[in-house]
């Protein structure tokens, strides 16, 4: 056996360029580095602590759930994982539910689900989904290929066939939407990755209607916009339409990794024992983290509170896109919110965090994005208002 020698600096891939900073502990809104340093953190984790770090209630059911049983196979019921899918199914148009481990799990089961209710319910030839261009769908073979960047894609081909990109946005488009292999079309509400473009209410109810008078499935990619990030439990129940399957992940497990398709039972039967699976897929410690994620989301008040602080930050917001000229457009949704800005973003994301102790994420290259916890205090967001308004004053002068 051969002794290496060689010390890296890091054995981890490079998928990620790596902020100079190691996070060692977070709590509320806040996260600490190695050296004891906080910092507020608006990026949740990109999405994925709504509920801020280490939430108690959350805590509180994984310890007891840490001492009981940690895994168990999908061969058995699992109590927390039907206690989770029926909190799913209570709070949305659904009636059935298929756990996974991410994002990217879960639009590869709701691309399987489509194609599977095409040939084997519908008895058709169909399978070619549309998606749309800016989209991000995630990193496994399909969902990169369903994933209309260029830069997701280089180096991977040959793409998995059967799916084809439109212009987002574009009614003019929609005349080539469907097309006779058409089982699908899946969309994001508001493109998060993509540079946060929020989806035109008309083109949706366009794009939907054709759907449903061509019997094709529309999909919609929750991952990001899911677990009340936007307003709503889910992003489509502010645009006034039922979707046939929805993807979701990030926010579910309030850090915890799962992901999980709810769909309505028509197109749910498609799958039966054995056509689809996963084996940590809704395990006891992650539906335990969903469940206590929901029930503290969909308690009595908690969505209309951060609604209010939603409208706060961005009422503050709107105000330095008046002061700056730096600041060419604030948009989003909720707290799904892009900066679109001259400059690089990556650079006002450095100096936030350098200069503000601000964490901040980019979302393209002149799109800064911010995600607070949905838990975030009004105290908090004036602070980060503060912070964003010197910070724009420095980059401005
Ligand atoms: C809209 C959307 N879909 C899918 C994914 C992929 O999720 P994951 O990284 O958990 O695979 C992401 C991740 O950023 C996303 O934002």
């Amino acid at each position: 056996m051969s002794i290496k020698l060689k010390q890296q600096a890091s054995n981890v891939m490079a998928t990620y360029n790596r902020f100079p900073i190691t996070l060692t502990k977070g709590k509320g809104s806040y996260v600490w580095d190695e050296v004891d340093q906080s910092y507020l953190d608006y990026t949740s984790g990109i999405a994925t602590c709504n509920l801020g770090h280490v939430p108690n209630m959350v805590k509180k059911a994984m310890q007891q759930q840490l001492d009981r049983l940690w895994h168990c196979s999908n061969l058995y019921t699992i109590p927390s994982q039907e206690a989770l899918a029926n909190e799913l199914v209570q709070h949305t148009v659904f009636d059935q539910v298929f756990f996974c481990n991410s994002g990217a799990e879960a639009n590869e089961a709701a691309i399987k689900l489509a194609r599977r209710y095409a040939q084997t319910v519908k008895q058709s030839n169909q399978y070619e989904i549309v998606t749309f261009k800016q989209s991000f769908h995630g990193r496994t073979l399909a969902t990169l290929a369903a994933t209309a960047q260029e830069k997701i894609q280089t180096g991977f081909n040959p793409l998995m066939p059967g799916f084809r990109y439109l212009p987002y946005n574009d009614k003019d488009a929609l005349t080539d939407l469907i097309r006779p292999e058409t089982c699908a079309v899946m969309l994001e509400l508001v493109q998060g990755e993509g540079g946060v473009i929020s989806a035109d209410p008309s083109w949706v109810q366009q794009l939907v209607q054709q759907c449903k008078e061509n019997e094709v499935l529309v999909l919609i990619d929750e991952i990001q916009t899911g677990i009340g990030r936007t307003g709503p439990l889910f992003a489509y129940q502010d645009y006034g339409f039922e979707p046939d399957v929805v993807s979701v992940a990030k926010g579910l497990g309030s850090g915890f990794p799962i992901g999980a398709i709810l769909a309505k039972d028509d197109v749910a039967q498609a799958f039966q024992a054995g056509s689809h699976g996963s084996t940590f897929g809704g395990n006891p410690l992650a539906t335990t983290a969903g469940l206590a994620t929901l029930q503290m989301i969909t308690d009595s008040n908690f969505l209309q509170a951060s609604t209010e602080k939603m409208s706060y930050f961005w009422s503050g917001l709107k105000q330095l896109e008046d002061k700056y000229r730096s600041i060419k457009l604030v948009k989003g949704k909720g707290f799904l919110i892009g900066i679109e800005v001259e400059e690089k973003a990556i650079d006002y994301v450095t100096k936030a965090r350098e200069d503000y102790h601000l964490l901040l994420l980019v979302a393209g290259p002149h799109v800064l994005r911010i995600l607070p916890p949905l838990t975030t205090t009004q105290a908090e967001i004036d602070t980060a208002l503060t912070k964003l308004d010197s910070l724009f004053l420095s980059q401005s002068s």
